[in-house]
């Protein structure tokens, strides 16, 4: 593959035969264009955070203070310019960089995870696929490359293993515990519409598809729809988890060899005993401001965390990613790799399985263009001695 910056060549080309990009090239025209196609209850659901989403706006404005500062005269004349390449808890990756997950994508289109495994697939960068999922995991696993499960640990211990062993068994490379949602955060956009897809047994599909869960029903979902509405309460039933304790990371290690990364941390004395309790790495995340409004920046957390994990671990971002500057800053306050959220979701929403590539693939060139016009050749380069930060 060439330089993901090749895609600039590849527009300007086809301008010369009255070729315009099919879509925006921003993640802020993404979000719009997908406001204008996307449900009212669809796009509130994408869109909103929790209360008065100032954590949400924080996230994106903490990346104002941090600049960086070019260096000149320090490229590569090499054909394949740049290095993107990392190796992520031991998932070897194109480019730092992957799809956060997302769930009940049915939402916004139907190809809903599919798409996203195979546009991050031709890629070559990885993809978070989520409990909340609207296609069962093995079916994403079929179309995907390099994926990672993403668990919301049910309260049912046993749903919670068996879930866990179906990810190790399908093929994902790491297992993601998110740690901030013991319960959903207070969300007026959903609020205001009375909407929670949940409710009509969105996003449920590895639950419904799991053999254990199943067991707990008196009939299967697909019997009828008063048998797929108990599904949905025992859904209910299992989802909130307040009991989670570092232990439990620990013991998810009886239940797979998969590297543990647990997501939502922000306190570097968390980050410093989950590696303590056996994690191999944590990701920096207030769930895109969706669960305590109030709560601090992403990126303001990251260093600490960063600082706190040292060479013991590995640490990832997200939260407010939205342009190929905002992945350099995150890789040099300590962030070994990114998770991109929003943006694509938007893509997804507008054009399917291409709407996805075209959001990667404007941010990988962004990446790709800002390290080379900044004198970055390697994404291993990049550290805090890049920046001008206050
Ligand atoms: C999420 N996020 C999320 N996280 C998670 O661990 N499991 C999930 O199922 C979901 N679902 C989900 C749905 C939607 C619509 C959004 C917007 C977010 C959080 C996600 O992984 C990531 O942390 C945020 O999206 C990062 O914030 P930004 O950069 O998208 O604003």
């Amino acid at each position: 593959m060439g330089n993901f910056g090749d895609l600039q060549n590849e527009i300007y080309f086809r301008g010369l035969s009255a070729e315009l990009p099919a879509l925006p090239m921003t993640a802020i025209g993404l979000d719009a264009a997908a406001k204008n196609v996307l449900s009212a209850q669809a796009y509130a659901y994408v869109a909103g955070s929790a209360s008065s989403e100032r954590t949400a706006n924080a996230n994106i404005t903490a990346f104002d203070r941090h600049r960086i500062v070019p260096r000149m005269w320090r490229g590569s004349s090499a054909p394949d310019g740049r290095d993107l390449r990392a190796t992520v808890v031991g998932t070897e990756l194109a480019a730092p960089v992957l799809t956060a997950p997302v769930g009940v994508l049915e939402l916004v289109h139907p190809a809903a995870e599919c798409a996203v495994a195979e546009a991050t697939k031709g890629l070559g960068i990885g993809t978070v696929v989520s409990t909340a999922s609207s296609t069962p995991m093995e079916d994403v696993a079929a179309a995907a490359g390099d994926w990672w499960f993403q668990l919301y640990w049910p309260a049912d211990e046993e749903v919670a293993r068996s879930v866990v062993e179906r990810a190790t068994t399908a093929g994902a490379k790491a297992i993601v515990v998110t740690a901030d949602t013991p319960g959903m955060g207070w969300r007026p956009r959903d609020l205001e519409l009375a909407h929670l897809p949940f409710l009509q047994a969105k996003g449920l599909a590895n639950y419904f598809s799991d053999p254990v869960f199943r067991s707990r029903l008196n009939a299967p979902p697909e019997a009828s729809e008063e048998a797929r509405q108990m599904a949905v309460l025992a859904w209910i039933g299992m989802f909130g988890n307040h009991t989670l304790r570092l232990k439990d990371v620990a013991r998810l290690q009886e239940w797979t060899d998969l590297p543990v990364v647990v997501k939502g941390v922000l306190h570097p004395d968390d980050a410093s005993a989950l590696l303590d309790t056996g994690a191999t790495g944590v990701i920096v995340s207030n769930h895109g401001g969706r669960q305590v409004n109030g709560a601090i920046a992403a990126l303001d957390a990251l260093p600490g965390v960063a600082a706190a994990v040292g060479d013991r671990g590995t640490v990832l971002f997200d939260s407010g990613i939205r342009c190929g500057a905002d992945v350099v800053i995150a890789l040099a306050l300590g962030a070994d790799a990114v998770l991109y959220g929003r943006p694509w979701v938007y893509g997804l929403g507008v054009a399917g399985k291409a709407g996805v590539e075209h959001a990667l693939r404007c941010l990988l060139a962004d990446v790709d263009l800002t390290m080379a016009m900044a004198g970055i050749r390697s994404v291993t380069d990049i550290d805090a001695a890049i920046l001008a930060s206050n």
